[in-house]
């Protein structure tokens, strides 16, 4: 049987070197039973630079962007950009944007056509602005999701865009069963991941707002990991999985 491992980068896979070793080397003893997935935040320019730095494996698939671009062997899967991005028009979100004061400079390597990210000072007015925003895009006609992480990261996207579609689309698309699909993640943007039909590890570093959402929708598929990033991940995967 093939495992679909879906992990998240910064403070997740990567954030203790040591862990990410230990498991780069597990890993790779069960390769061929393992279809490796990264579901990051961060451009495909910026994950290869960070693939490099860290000495990651190279994985079958990258969920980039939040989930707005699946890459298979540094190739763009058109299809699901088209699935994963319906009902987007980024320009009319970026003119919707205006109207709050304190979305204003988005940071130009991280956008793509249907992510625009901004990077907030953590104030009660900043918070209120993310808090309006999801009933003033559907004011306007504009339907978009707005994803909060970290305290300070900002990610406009289409309503169907996010890391948890596109592991689903894949877990579909390779025919991984529920109980064999394991995602680990430490922040907001992973929620959406953990609301699939999978299992999921919760990292020992997790931030509130994922933590927030563990005590109001956790289940028993949820692991709440004791240990920090990779190490983590490999307590999940020992309880999930009996690896
Ligand atoms: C990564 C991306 C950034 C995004 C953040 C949260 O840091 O570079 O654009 O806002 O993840 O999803
Ligand atoms: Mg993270």
């Amino acid at each position: 049987m093939k495992f679909l491992l879906v992990t998240d980068l910064d403070n997740t896979l990567v954030g203790d070197d040591e862990a990410t070793q230990v498991l780069n080397q597990f890993l790779l003893s069960k390769r061929s039973q393992i279809c490796l997935v990264y579901a990051t935040g961060r451009s495909h320019a910026s994950t290869s630079e960070l693939i490099a730095q860290k000495q990651l494996l190279a994985p079958d698939y990258l969920i980039a962007g939040v989930g707005s671009e699946i890459y298979q062997d540094g190739a763009l899967d058109l299809d699901s950009a088209e699935d994963l991005s319906q009902g987007r028009d980024k320009m009319a979100i970026a003119s919707l944007t205006q109207q709050f004061s304190p979305l204003k400079s988005p940071y130009p390597k991280e956008q793509n056509p249907w992510k625009i990210s901004y990077s907030l000072e953590p104030t009660a007015e900043n918070s209120s602005t993310v808090q309006a925003f999801p009933q003033k895009s559907t004011e306007s006609g504009l339907p978009a999701q707005i994803i909060f992480s970290s305290n300070s990261d900002v990610d406009l996207l289409p309503q169907t865009s996010n890391k948890g579609n596109a592991l689903t689309y894949l877990q579909k698309r390779l025919q991984i069963p529920s109980e064999a699909t394991l995602v680990c993640g430490d922040s907001g943007n992973d929620i959406s991941m953990f609301e699939q039909d999978v299992r999921g590890v919760i990292v020992g570093n997790a931030l509130s707002e994922l933590l927030e959402w563990h005590r109001e929708c956790g289940t028993e598929n949820h692991y709440l990991a004791g240990s920090a990033c990779a190490w983590g991940i490999m307590e999940g995967m020992a309880y999930f999985w009996e690896f």
